[in-house]
């Protein structure tokens, strides 16, 4: 029905790639293009081995505007799924103005200057794309992504007030290093190091780097620290469920990836400004990157699972219901279905949804959108049809209700 061009052949690219490869009758065309064109042969040759379906794969650089719309222009495809890096949101939404192609992403832009990430610039391109007849569909990943359908899924089913809100997001796994992130290094260090926020009674509250933790119990895995951090989609989930009192963001660190991290900090290794050294320019936050083990190469031997869910709050019919909403996902059964750790598969396989809902146009129409404002029920339907289906619970006690 579609040809699709993927952009990024990390950790994530991998996984949507495969995953879009797993449905041909709506997938009918894959490309694949990164920075590094040896990382797009991988995965189109274990694509083809696993599914016997071709990837063509391209190199490009899609800081530049002019190269992602050659490419475009050369493959024709219908939508652009971007799975590069959030500092490619940008000159990609641009490259899909210019062309009249739809747009998806996982992540909100952040300037590469500024670890700073907000929607306020990708939503500035509302007008544009309505305008130009073209859809962009931001932060479908699973957090952002499922995270915003399940809160769409609880207002829809079973509230008609959410109050409270809280995101909380376990890696109950081990993948036997001694310090590795689980997506891209930069971006992920880039949002644990900065301040954290979460939202009450109509103002943001600024809190230091990791200063609010509490012990919170995760289905199958138990007890474990969780540090409320800010988190991209509490900015669309308030605007878009205005009754919102409370909105906040956890997520664990084991106390042995704390450690690394503080002193990675201390000696500066973290820092996002450049250095001279030997003569040359580099940020050491880049070089780090370089160093640490790469998203796309844990998944096979990492054990545990992964937890992530939103605990909810409200009235219905005039009473207090609580509700929690979530997914364990078993690191081992990501690598068995497409060679990818569990963080990579829990965001690889909303995205290939994501671009599905649009392409079959359950979710379709011109403008800039955040997943939460279309219809939950398609999506969640599919999403657990291809790995990642959901438990709930309905008012019994939360962990986080405090
Ligand atoms: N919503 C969620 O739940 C969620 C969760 C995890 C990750 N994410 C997002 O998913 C994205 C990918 O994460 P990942 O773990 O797959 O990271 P990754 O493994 O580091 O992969 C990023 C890929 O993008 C490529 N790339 C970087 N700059 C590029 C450029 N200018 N032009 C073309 N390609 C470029 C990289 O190329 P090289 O190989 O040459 O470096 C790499 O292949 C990130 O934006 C991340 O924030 C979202």
């Amino acid at each position: 029905m579609s040809k699709v061009l993927v952009i990024g052949a990390g950790g994530v690219g991998s996984v949507v790639v495969k995953k879009c490869a797993s449905v041909p009758s709506v997938f009918t065309e894959i490309i694949l293009a990164s920075r590094t064109v040896s990382k797009c042969e991988k995965i189109a040759q274990e694509t083809f081995e696993k599914y016997g379906r071709k990837v063509e794969t391209y190199q490009l650089d899609a800081d530049n505007v002019a190269d992602t719309v050659a490419l475009i222009n050369k493959t024709k495809p219908k939508l652009v799924i971007n799975v590069a890096l959030p500092y490619q949101d940008l000159p990609i939404m641009d490259a899909c103005l210019e062309t009249g192609v739809h747009y998806m992403d996982t992540a909100n832009y952040e300037p590469i200057d500024e670890a700073k990430f907000e929607y306020s610039w990708q939503w500035a391109y509302q007008d544009r794309f309505k305008e130009k007849g073209i859809m962009a569909l931001l932060g479908c990943g699973f957090d952002p992504g499922v995270t915003g359908v399940y809160t769409a899924y609880a207002a829809k089913h079973y509230f008609d007030e959410i109050h409270y809100l809280d995101i909380v997001d376990c890696n109950g796994g081990d993948h036997g290093k001694a310090f590795a992130t689980n997506f891209n290094p930069e971006i992920n260090i880039r949002e644990i190091t900065q301040k954290g926020k979460y939202f009450e009674d109509g103002l943001w509250v600024e809190i230091d780097a990791m200063s609010v933790h509490k012990k919170i119990n995760y289905p199958n895995i138990g007890e474990r620290d969780s540090y409320l951090l800010y988190h991209e989609e509490l900015e669309s989930l308030v605007k878009n469920f205005p009754t919102i009192k409370r909105a906040r963001f956890w997520m664990t660190f084991g106390q042995e990836y704390l450690t690394h991290l503080r002193v990675l900090q201390n000696v500066g290794m973290t820092s996002i400004h450049p250095i001279v050294y030997e003569g040359k320019a580099i940020v050491p936050l880049k070089f780090l990157k370089a160093v640490l083990p790469e998203p796309s190469e844990l998944g096979e031997n990492y054990s545990g699972e992964t937890s992530i869910g939103c605990q909810i709050k409200g009235i219905k019919d005039g009473k207090e219901t609580t509700y929690y909403i979530y997914n364990n996902c078993k690191h081992q059964a990501a690598y068995n279905d497409v060679k990818s750790q569990g963080v990579s598969y829990t965001t690889g396989v909303p995205a290939m949804v994501g671009a599905m809902m649009m392409l079959t146009g359950e979710w379709m129409k011109a403008g800039v959108y955040n997943v939460e404002e279309f219809n939950p029920d398609p999506f969640l339907e599919k999403v657990a049809e291809h790995g990642l289906p959901w438990q709930e619970e309905l008012n019994k006690p939360l962990a986080v209700n405090t």
